[in-house]
């Protein structure tokens, strides 16, 4: 069984930054690579803020917060990645790049290592042929935010093995999180059921129907959800929604699935969500207002 002792992550967004903070406190070196300093450099002081608000409400020891963030390096340097027992890839939504990235990774990474996808929707099958590993391909689906959300979605592309299967499976269990398996189809189970109704919530607020307050108000308080419908897109991205709506239509052939006008209206205004103002911030601070 793989001990991963060395765990890369790549993408130091949202996600990257949450799975690179769970793998350092899990005991792993880490290496987490972005392409972009400003990203690594946000990373690396959400991170700092994460662990040391875990250890400020005494949910993790001081000592096990500082040898996490002892544990943790950025790179923008692909190379870097060689030592790696397992890479979480975590970057932007897209099959082309993400298989040219596998691609990449391939070449450089030993012939033991595992190559995972935190991908939302994206077939793990479709990555894997990019790669002459296809039994070292795995879907690893974590939740926002990966260190709170308990739930970790495990993915079997077409030609994952049992033993690829086996040790990212006990990996997310040493990360604190419990492993649902899906088999590769688009959405897999928790998008396949969230997008189409997070889509209607849309058409419930395109067509006026309803208030945005009142479609979240109503779905929080009436399905006893924490955060209504909207909300919850602002929060994961509005991109990312639009890109998993558009693999389900296309990978499962239903007009059901079709993102609402709104939805693709607000994506090509660049009202995104939440992350757009974190990435327009100025280093002091600056604008805080949400959008999307
Ligand atoms: P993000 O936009 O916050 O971060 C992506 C990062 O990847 C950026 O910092 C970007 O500079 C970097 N990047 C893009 N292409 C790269 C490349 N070729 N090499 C190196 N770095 C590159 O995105 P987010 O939200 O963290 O999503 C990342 C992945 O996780 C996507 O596949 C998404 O579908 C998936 N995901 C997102 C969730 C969410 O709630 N946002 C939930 C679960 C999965």
């Amino acid at each position: 069984m793989a001990e991963f002792m060395v765990v890369g992550v790549i993408g130091a967004g949202q996600m990257g930054s949450g799975i690179a903070q769970l793998a350092a406190v899990a005991g792993s070196d880490v290496w987490l690579l972005d392409k972009d300093d400003r990203a690594l450099n946000s990373a690396k002081a959400s991170i700092t803020n994460s662990i040391q608000r875990f250890v400020s409400k005494g949910q993790m020891s001081k000592e096990v917060g500082i040898n996490a963030l002892a544990r943790l390096k950025y790179t923008s340097n692909l190379e870097d990645l060689r030592s790696a027992d397992i890479v979480i890839e975590a970057i932007v939504e897209s099959e082309d790049v993400k298989k040219k990235l596998f691609a990449e990774l391939d070449k450089i990474v030993k012939g033991s290592a595992i190559l995972a996808s935190n991908t939302s929707s994206i077939s793990i099958t479709r990555i894997a042929t990019a790669t002459k590993r296809p039994h070292q391909v795995i879907g690893m689906h974590f939740m926002n935010p990966p260190p709170l959300m308990k739930l970790v979605e495990i993915i079997r592309g077409a030609d994952t093995s049992d033993e690829t299967f086996n040790a990212t499976k006990t990996l997310a269990e040493r990360f604190g999180k419990t492993v649902v398996c899906s088999q590769d189809y688009s959405g897999f189970i928790v998008n396949r059921i969230l997008m189409p109704m997070i889509n209607e919530a849309f058409h419930v607020l395109y067509t006026g129907v309803a208030t945005k307050e009142d479609i979240d108000a109503g779905m929080k308080l009436g399905t006893n959800q924490p955060m209504g419908p909207l909300e919850l897109a602002d929060f994961i991205g509005l991109d990312v929604c639009l890109s998993i709506l558009k693999v389900l239509h296309d990978g499962l052939g239903d007009a059901k699935y079709a993102p609402c006008p709104l939805l693709v209206q607000y994506v090509d205004a660049g009202r995104v969500g939440r992350k757009r103002v974190a990435k327009r911030m100025t280093p002091q601070g600056g604008e805080k207002q949400p959008v999307g």
